[in-house]
């Protein structure tokens, strides 16, 4: 395991990444091991969950888990696969159960893994079957940060807490902002798509420069946004109008600034946005002016490294899962206060339909550039040139208020050099005592290259 080596295979100081990335078979494999194997997964929000026996299948990596509440409100997590054949041992999305009975054989398992019962114990295996050895196999770690839970395959990797770092900051914005917290709404709105999964990632994690392109008909026609200054305008603010926040340890950002834009992607905001202005003062005296004034009801993309995205204003949430080097299936929710008006919540779910769900507008405009950007990599020489996130290279600052790697605007790529820049460290590293940690421009200059 681990035989790629990819020091060559992305360059952060320039930006390039070699197509191979998106294509190779060895590389996807080690982004198993490497990337899915040690890094916090998220695997359910606790909405989802909230009494004993609830469970949710969900994947880490190509991994199928089970998550569930266990009586003393603790939640685990196992490998969705029974321990005499393999098979998995709940079929069902979601729903509560006090055991989980195999359809092969018949072994059935409480909802803490442990095997209950096995048919013809005595008269098969003359009672010499030592139970307490063939339980579901658990996620050996899994925590939760308000409201959303996350499994670890690596015992050796940091606390979620130190894993998220920095992007707590960022994070509270939405998960902190009102006392009650969040809450899922809805149904997992699945799709599968011909692509490799970190060009979605790397898009949402920092592309404003496709949207006022890409989705400019949509903007146009079922909006109330200014596409104006969202496509050109904002190459040329500065940080008090719209900012990107990366380079925390992959974790990253990008917001307008702008205290409401996020609620422009309704056709009609005006009751989201008599939300915001109630709740304004709540949320300031909560998390203070700077996001309390800037931040909340902005458009902000959150990206949580490697495969978890959510943007507050338009309220979706979402979790990409690698199957294979040119697919993946992506999972999308809306996510809201859970303070909001059953009326603001259903106008919420509407719209994450609408714009990005599984038929949204806005994502039948990036999958077919996604897929095709996954599929021209095919051709022989094609894939041997390389590609680029460059824009904005050197421009980026520290600042003193906000963390992370800052740049000024909504159009750039430093967010995306970071993301690369943490894939290829993840992926060369055996374990987690050479990962270098970093959450400013200093500390991020400091450890290029130290693994
Ligand atoms: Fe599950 Fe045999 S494979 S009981
Ligand atoms: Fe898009």
């Amino acid at each position: 395991m681990g035989k790629v080596d990819v020091s060559q295979l992305v360059d952060n100081t320039t930006g390039r990444q070699s197509r191979s990335i998106f294509h190779e078979q060895d590389i996807y494999e080690q982004e198993q091991e490497r990337i899915f194997g040690k890094c916090w997964l998220f695997l359910a929000h606790e909405s989802q969950i909230p009494d004993p026996g609830d469970y949710f299948r969900t994947f880490m990596g190509e991994d199928e888990v089970l998550v569930i509440r266990q009586k003393d409100q603790s939640v685990k997590a196992f490998l969705n696969t029974c321990t005499h054949r393999g098979n998995r041992v709940c079929k069902a999305d979601k729903g509560n159960a006090k055991q989980f009975t195999c359809s092969y054989h018949g072994w059935s398992f409480a909802a803490d893994g442990t095997l209950q019962s096995v048919p013809l114990e005595e008269d098969a295996y003359y009672n010499e079957l030592d139970k307490s050895k063939f339980g579901l196999h658990p996620v050996c770690k899994v925590d939760s940060y308000k409201g959303l839970i996350f499994g670890n395959f690596d015992p050796e990797s940091p606390t979620l807490d130190d894993y998220l770092g920095d992007m707590k900051w960022y994070l509270d914005v939405w998960l902190d902002a009102m006392p009650e917290g969040t809450e899922l709404i809805g149904s997992t709105q699945k799709v599968e798509y011909p692509v490799n999964w970190k060009l979605p990632v790397e898009n949402a994690c920092g592309d404003g420069y496709h949207i006022g392109w890409a989705h400019a008909g949509v903007m146009t026609v079922a909006t109330s946004m200014d596409i104006e200054s969202l496509s050109l305008g904002n190459t040329k603010v500065d940080s008090s109008t719209a900012m990107a926040g990366g380079g925390m340890n992959g974790h990253s950002i990008i917001s307008s600034l702008d205290g409401q834009s996020g609620y422009a992607f309704y056709p009609d905001p005006s009751l989201p946005v008599s939300y915001l202005e109630e709740n304004r003062e709540t949320v300031i005296s909560r998390l203070g002016e700077t996001r309390g004034k800037q931040f909340w009801g902005s458009q902000i993309n959150m990206t949580i490294f490697p495969n978890v995205q959510m943007l507050p204003g338009l309220n979706w949430f979402r979790v990409y899962h690698p199957k294979g080097p040119g697919k993946m299936e992506m999972w999308t929710w809306a996510m809201v206060d859970k303070e909001m008006s059953d009326e603001l919540k259903q106008t919420v779910l509407d719209n994450v339909c609408r714009t990005f769900g599984a038929a949204g507008m806005f994502d039948n405009d990036d999958g077919e550039n996604f897929a095709a950007c996954t599929s021209q990599n095919r051709g022989l020489q094609t894939r041997q040139k390389d590609v680029y996130t460059n824009m904005g290279l050197g421009k980026e600052y520290s600042h003193p208020e906000m963390p992370g790697v800052v740049s000024d605007g909504l159009v750039g790529e430093q967010n995306q050099r970071y993301f690369y820049r943490r894939w290829q460290e993840m992926m060369a590293a055996k374990d987690w005592s050479t990962v270098p940690n970093y959450n400013s421009l200093e500390e991020a200059n400091a450890t290029r290259g130290q693994n």
